[in-house]
This record gives structure tokens, sequence and C-alpha cells, in this order.
């Protein structure tokens, strides 16, 4: 990602200066990517601090975590006052918050920015999310739009708020992606078991609902299901091996949203579903007990049509989730964070572009406090006719045994935001039975206790 950032920056007229801990590296690429551009070779922080003009920028994509303060601490030494660090690793939001502070107390102005759509957003332009002083992020902007994704609208760049807000919300990013990941395999898997359909069609039927979703993932899943394994012949996909890994992102997400207490359940439920999946051999033993899918004749022309809606609704349930929990932390961490804003800038470039975020930009553009989009009227005709179809899908694939943590977990999300009537009642008058934890009634105000019978 480094490396084609810099080609990027290059390909809009920034000289840059580069550095890698392995000189190998730096020189392979100055050799062959980066010949003949305007591209400087530094060997040690020093020479790289050195080649710069200042006040100096520093762009940063090192592995979130210590390696991220080992940097920054062997720069430090080099760097004045008004020098800029632009971190744009997927750093986690209370590390940089920390940097930010450190940071500022040396004079140093620090940026961190989440930086999305892999190599290839990289190179061609990726969603870039800054935080930070406004003022700093001014002096790096013209950089930051030059090398950003542009849509219709202008680049996909804009200020997100002070402090740690760019990695607040590139975390949230990738819990989005976590889950839209997640939905997709879950109806991939449905297409495949279920009817019985192969890769190479299902691989059409998603290009094809692509169409409406222009969705970045269906689109990379469509050419995944449609790659063969150039050794055997076979479906690609049946070949890779059923252990999703994960860096964290999605992760810190979740315990994020228990933290400011903000239900996140398909979010959570897509951490939970790469989770289980690592459990492989303790699968196999249980499967070997308990058997799999109970057998089931499904029509494919009733249940596709079925699936393209559950799909299409449970993902914009995810991206409700998740700017649910930018509202709030939001206020919690006093970023102001602009949601029609990070709707835009999320439409190129990033990894969870899709079509409908033109209507989330429109509904916060139009109802900036907007509570939920499960609320906003540019949806409403959304929810009424396709929630049905997404209960029919999730009771079709519990009917069977398939494991849908996601799908359950958008509507679950749905069924209990639109439940008038839940029954915490009965856990707040658990509560104060075995721990007097008072209760509040609904005829009255004031808090109660009841001697219960024992
Ligand atoms: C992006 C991606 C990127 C990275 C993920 C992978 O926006 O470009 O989100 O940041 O590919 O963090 O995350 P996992 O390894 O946790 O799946």
């Amino acid at each position: 990602m480094g490396q084609n950032l810099v080609l990027n920056l290059v390909a809009k007229g920034y000289g840059v200066s580069v550095y890698n801990i392995e000189d190998l590296i730096t020189k392979k690429f100055i050799k062959e990517r980066a010949t003949g551009k305007k591209v400087k070779d530094t060997y040690s922080y020093q020479e790289l601090v050195a080649s710069l003009s200042q006040p100096r920028k520093v762009l940063l994509l090192v592995k979130a975590g210590e390696a991220v303060d080992l940097v920054i601490g062997s720069l430090l030494p080099y760097l004045e006052e008004g020098d800029i660090i632009i971190d744009g690793g997927n750093s986690h939001y209370a590390d940089t918050d920390r940097r930010y502070k450190e940071l500022k107390k040396r004079g140093i102005q620090f940026l961190g920015t989440g930086v999305s759509g892999g190599e290839f957003g990289a190179l061609h332009g990726p969603a870039i999310m800054p935080g930070g002083d406004r003022n700093t992020y001014h002096r790096v902007e013209e950089i930051l739009r030059a090398i950003a994704a542009r849509t219709a609208e202008g680049p996909c760049v804009a200020y997100l708020g002070t402090g740690s807000a760019g990695h607040f919300v590139k975390m949230v990013h990738n819990g989005i992606e976590y889950a839209v990941m997640q939905l997709i395999s879950e109806v991939y898997d449905l297409i495949r078991k279920a009817l019985r359909i192969s890769p190479d069609r299902i691989s059409v039927i998603f290009k094809n609902w692509n169409q409406l979703q222009q969705s970045y993932l269906l689109e990379i899943t469509h050419h995944i299901l449609a790659q063969k394994d150039e050794e055997t012949g076979q479906a690609l996909i049946d070949l890779i091996l059923d252990r999703a890994q994960q860096k964290g992102t999605g992760k810190w997400s979740a315990q994020e949203a228990l933290e400011l207490g903000v239900p996140l359940p398909t979010i959570t439920a897509a951490v939970t579903a790469r989770n289980l999946s690592a459990l492989k051999q303790e699968r196999l033993v249980v499967n070997s007990i308990w058997g799999g899918l109970r057998e089931k004749v499904l029509k494919e022309q009733e249940v596709l049509g079925l699936l393209e809606d559950a799909l299409y609704l449970s993902i914009l349930i995810a991206y409700a989730e998740g700017m649910s929990l930018l509202r709030t932390a939001s206020e919690r961490y006093n970023y102001r964070l602009p949601l029609e804003q990070i709707a835009l800038i999320w439409q190129g470039g990033c990894i969870i572009r899709a079509a409908f975020l033109q209507p989330i930009y429109q509904a916060y553009f139009t109802e900036p406090d907007l509570t939920n989009l499960i609320l906003a009227a540019g949806f409403k005709k959304d929810f009424r006719d396709k929630s049905p179809r997404l209960r029919k899908v999730v009771m079709l694939a519990k009917e069977i045994g398939l494991f849908i943590p996601a799908l359950s977990a958008a509507l679950d999300y749905y069924d209990g935001l639109r439940s008038a009537e839940l029954p915490a009642n009965l856990i707040q008058a658990q509560r104060d039975y075995f721990g007097a934890h008072t209760y509040q009634r609904k005829d009255k105000k004031g808090s109660y206790h009841t001697d219960w019978p024992r």
C-alpha cells in the first residue's frame, strides 16, 4: 500500500522521499516500480527527515500498534515544531488520541488518517478519512484531495473532526466491511448449499444483482467465484480453507459499541462468525457427531429473488448500525462527525462503496439529526417491501440449520428497534428481585423496589 500511495503521489506531481526499515525493499522499489520517477530513496530516519522541505509532511504506513510508536519515536529527534505526521494505517483510535496529545506537546501536528481501498485504491485513489486539528488538515488538504478517489461529487476526502475522529471512522468503516463480507458469504452459502448452484453461476447471479447495488464487495465476489484454480481447473473458492483471519478492526468496532452501549448486532455477528470459522477442528468433531444440514428442496426461482432483497436490506442495516455507532461516538468524544460527508466520501475508493451510500448521504443531508437510518424517509419503501423477504430467508436458513449469524442479527436489529414493548420490564423485575436494583414504572415517576415473595 505504501509503495502504491507513493506512486499515486508522484503521478499527481509531488516529489516523495521514501524510507523502509528494510533497505532491500527500498532499493527494489527504486529500481523497479519507481525508476525514473520523482522518488528519493533514503536509508535512515535522519536522512529521510533531512530530505524533506519544511514544514515537513511525513506519511506513515506502518502496521498498527507498537510499530507506529517505534517509528514516531525514531523520527522525533529530527523533526521540528510545525512538522506534520500523518498516520495512514489502521491504528486504534485510543492510540491515535494518545499520540496526538504527546506530539502536540512537542509542537508536532498529528493527523490520524484512515485510508481505505487496499493496494489498488492506494494507487488509483483511496477514500481518505483524516482527523486532527482542522488547520493541520488544511495544510495537507491539497495533497490528500489530489490522491483521493473521485466521484461526481468530488474527491473522497473530508476533514472529519478533532483528535482520533479519522481513525474512529475508519474503524467503523471496517466494522461495516466485516458485516457486508459476512452477509454476502451467508447468502452465497445458502445459494450453494440449499439451491445447489455452482460458483460459476452464483458469480453471474451476483453480477446481475450488482447492477442495482453497485457494491465493490459484491463485485469482487463475482470475480472470485468465477476464478478457476490453475493447477486443478476446479473453482478456486472450493480449494480455499474456510478459516477467516482478522487484524482486529472489526473486533474494535464491536468492543467500542459495547463500551458506548450502542447495539451493533450485525457487525458483532460478523466478528463472531470469523472466530467460529477459526475453530475448524472443533467444527469437524461436532459435525461428525451431530451432522450438518437438513435436506430440503428449495425452488430456485422463488428463493433467488428473496435472497437478493434479503442481502440488500441486511447490508443497509449494517450501515445503519455503523452510522448509529458514529453518531453516539461523535457526541461522546466531541468529534462533531459530519455523517453526510462520511457517506459522501465512502462512495468512492473505499472497500464498502455501494450505490445506497448516495441515499444515505441524502438522508443525513436533509435530516442531520436523524437518529437511525431505519427512520430515513428514503428507505421506508425498502424496509416495507424487503423486510418480510429477509424474514423468509432467515426462516428458510434456520429450517435447514445453516449458520447465518449476520442475516439473523440484521433482522433482530430491525425487529428490536420496531418493538414498542420489549421484555426488558421482566429483566428489571428480576434485577430488583435478586439485587434490589429498583425499577421505574410506566404509570408514575420515580424509582421503585418491591419486597418480592421469596
Ligand atoms: C481497507 C481495508 C483495509 C484492510 C482491512 C483488512 O479499507 O482498505 O479495510 O484496511 O484490508 O483492515 O482487515 P482484516 O485483516 O481484519 O480482515
